[in-house]
């Protein structure tokens, strides 16, 4: 028996593994941590562990892999079916990498200088005494030169202080005084940058001492059941004032809930979180503060505000520190807002000096493209679909969701991965997107989005409609068989037209094709987990090359999170909002005619596609 160890370089981390003589390189980078996240058991079906040998030698080629390669591409291999002979070097997916980054863990390692707007300052004041009188707060503003406090700090100053020996820590927000504290026990001091989407709300507690994430929770935003869409949300919220106030409480409901479970899992007090940002689109920063944007809604579309906006947590009836202050990002138009300025910021496309473009994929897209000097933005209603939401076994992307799928060359099996490798319970974004491209490429769904009877035994009718059967009864956690039906098709359709003819409209007023594109940032959470190959086969994407695709995670959240760290981020985000063009898609006479072509699967001029489409042999 040859025990030969051999080192396998595997970019592009450039992690070096070890694999023994003849071994299966797939469960010699399961030992080193590496899921290529196959959902077949190796046994060479799901094509998903698609990898490149760059040097080395490795077994000859399998039957199944030459099926694979000629999708893939023939530098491809199956790493389940690759067995390592020498030391080698290995080429893994950047979106397999990518898809095992949890959110935002990339942005501490993004560059910028830690200057939160709260700080802690330690003051040893002078004790009073009949000789030298002065008042406690005017003592203790002009020992820590501020100008202003929060009148609330009177409830309590002179106790505090008395109570401390004069040791206290003062909380100061940029010039203002919000808090007295005893120096022992030392307080931590948090911040929470939030994600405000029309279908999620994303929290991230930070520490603001040393910028540290502490936790993460999300909730789907309450404000649902007023409405799918922003449009329909505006409707209700402006019959009255009353409606306005039930849209406000239901985000304000699921910020709060979020802050709860978030200040638990840290095992905090709500009383340490002294600052707050919210990045969303128009709507929802609108909504939050209790506007209704009932003139925005309407040509000429004029939003009520665009400039940043704060205000007290008490204000809001949101629960951290009520000294607090609540702030929102700077908006560009009724359309583009404050999660767009986050994404711009965080993908920095604004630096970019080649044609590139960002997509935020959520439930109203948002696409930006930067061509020389034009810097254009624009934003679609996508709908839910795309975050699992309206489909009917869609779910969050969250543990025994279907997050990824294949589907056996005569499309009569499935295989499929959930997140948490539990039972399955429904199926997420992704795992949406990469049914539906399987099913074209399969052959169960024709150009125009149509299951086609007989083309699988998996396709039926019930109650007068066409589905696809993902998993039956018996694999699933609660018992119910997950579909895809007829209806989540078209509502995907829709989806990705609405996203796919803005970036090719914005592109044709940039002067460039959409194949042309440097690099395509795509930011939005569900975007993090989509596997660019999929979302090009169903023309969500453009057919560019995969490298040029950066996915940026939740480019609002993060965007969010760099405002509430970084003071100087805020300068930047204001030059951002004065640099960016909006741009009307009603008002441009071709827009219409494009999204009708983005409707079909990939696209009505599959020219546009041909790369793909060849490679996979359906042109
Ligand atoms: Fe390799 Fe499925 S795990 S093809």
């Amino acid at each position: 028996m040859n025990n030969t160890i051999h080192k396998v370089k595997v970019l592009p981390n450039k992690i070096i593994i070890e694999a023994k003589e003849n071994e299966n390189l797939m469960s010699a980078l399961l030992r080193h941590g590496i899921d290529l996240g196959g959902v077949c058991g190796g046994k060479g079906l799901c094509g998903k562990c698609l990898i490149k040998v760059i040097e080395g030698k490795t077994s000859e080629t399998t039957v199944q892999e030459k099926k694979w390669q000629k999708a893939g591409g023939f530098e491809y291999r199956l790493a389940c079916q690759t067995r390592i002979l020498s030391d080698a070097t290995i080429e893994v997916l950047e979106t397999f990498v990518g898809s095992k980054m949890k959110i935002l863990s990339w942005i501490i390692e993004k560059k910028f200088e830690l200057e939160p707007s709260v700080k802690i300052l330690s003051l040893n004041i002078k004790k009073p005494s009949l000789e030298h009188q002065e008042a406690d707060l005017n003592k203790i503003l002009s020992e820590s030169k501020l100008q202003t406090f929060d009148p609330r700090i009177l409830k309590k100053i002179s106790h505090n202080l008395w109570n401390a020996n004069f040791k206290v820590n003062a909380i100061v927000y940029n010039e203002e005084l919000l808090d007295i504290l005893p120096q022992e026990p030392k307080t931590k001091v948090y911040g929470i940058a939030f994600d405000i989407g029309t279908t999620t709300v994303v929290g991230y507690l930070y520490n603001l001492e040393d910028g540290s994430l502490i936790s993460v929770r999300a909730k789907y935003n309450e404000q649902i059941k007023f409405g799918e869409d922003v449009i329909s949300r505006i409707d209700f919220a402006g019959k009255s004032d009353k409606n306005m106030k039930l849209m406000q409480e239901a985000v304000i409901s699921t910020i709060n809930s979020i802050i709860e479970e978030l200040v638990k899992a840290a095992n905090i007090s709500y009383n340490q979180i002294y600052d707050m940002v919210c990045s969303g689109n128009t709507v929802m920063t609108s909504f939050l503060l209790g506007n209704d944007c009932h003139y925005s809604s309407k040509a000429p579309y004029i939003p009520s505000f665009t400039l940043p906006v704060k205000c007290k947590a008490r204000d809001l009836g949101i629960m951290v520190n009520q000294t607090a202050y609540i702030r929102t990002l700077p908006l560009i138009s009724a359309y583009v807002g404050g999660d767009v300025v986050a994404d711009i910021l965080v993908s920095e496309i604004y630096k970019a000096s080649e044609p590139t473009a960002l997509i935020d994929l959520g439930t109203n897209g948002e696409v930006v493209v930067k061509v020389g000097e034009k810097f254009l933005a624009t934003s679609c209603a996508a709908g839910p679909a795309l975050e699992g939401y309206s489909i009917r076994n869609g779910m969050r992307a969250v543990e025994g969701a279907i997050e990824s799928v294949s589907i056996s060359e005569d499309g009569n099996e499935v295989y499929y991965r959930t997140i948490g490798g539990s039972k399955p319970v429904g199926i997420c974004g992704s795992g949406i997107i990469e049914t539906i491209a399987w099913m074209k490429i399969r052959g169960i769904i024709n150009k125009t989005g149509k299951i086609l009877e007989g083309s699988s035994k998996r396709v039926f009718r019930e109650n007068g409609e066409l589905q696809f059967l993902l998993a039956k009864e018996d694999e699933t956690m609660n018992g119910k068989k997950i579909v895809i039906t007829q209806t989540d098709i078209r509502k995907i359709q829709l989806a990705k037209a609405a996203i796919f003819s803005s970036l090719i409209t914005l592109s044709r007023l940039g002067n460039i094709e959409v194949l042309d594109l440097h690099k395509l940032f795509v930011a939005g959470a569900f975007g993090t987990y989509v596997d660019p190959f999929y979302a090009i086969i169903i023309g969500l994407l453009p057919d560019i090359p995969r490298e040029r695709f950066i996915q940026i995670g939740n480019g609002s959240g993060a965007g969010a999170s760099m405002l509430l760290l970084s003071r100087k981020k805020w300068e930047e985000a204001t030059d951002i909002v004065k640099s960016v063009s909006v741009i009307e898609l009603n008002l441009i006479k071709f827009f219409k005619d494009e999204f009708i072509n983005a409707t079909y699967f990939p696209h009505k001029n599959e020219e546009l596609f041909k790369n793909s489409l060849e490679k996979l042999g359906l042109l």
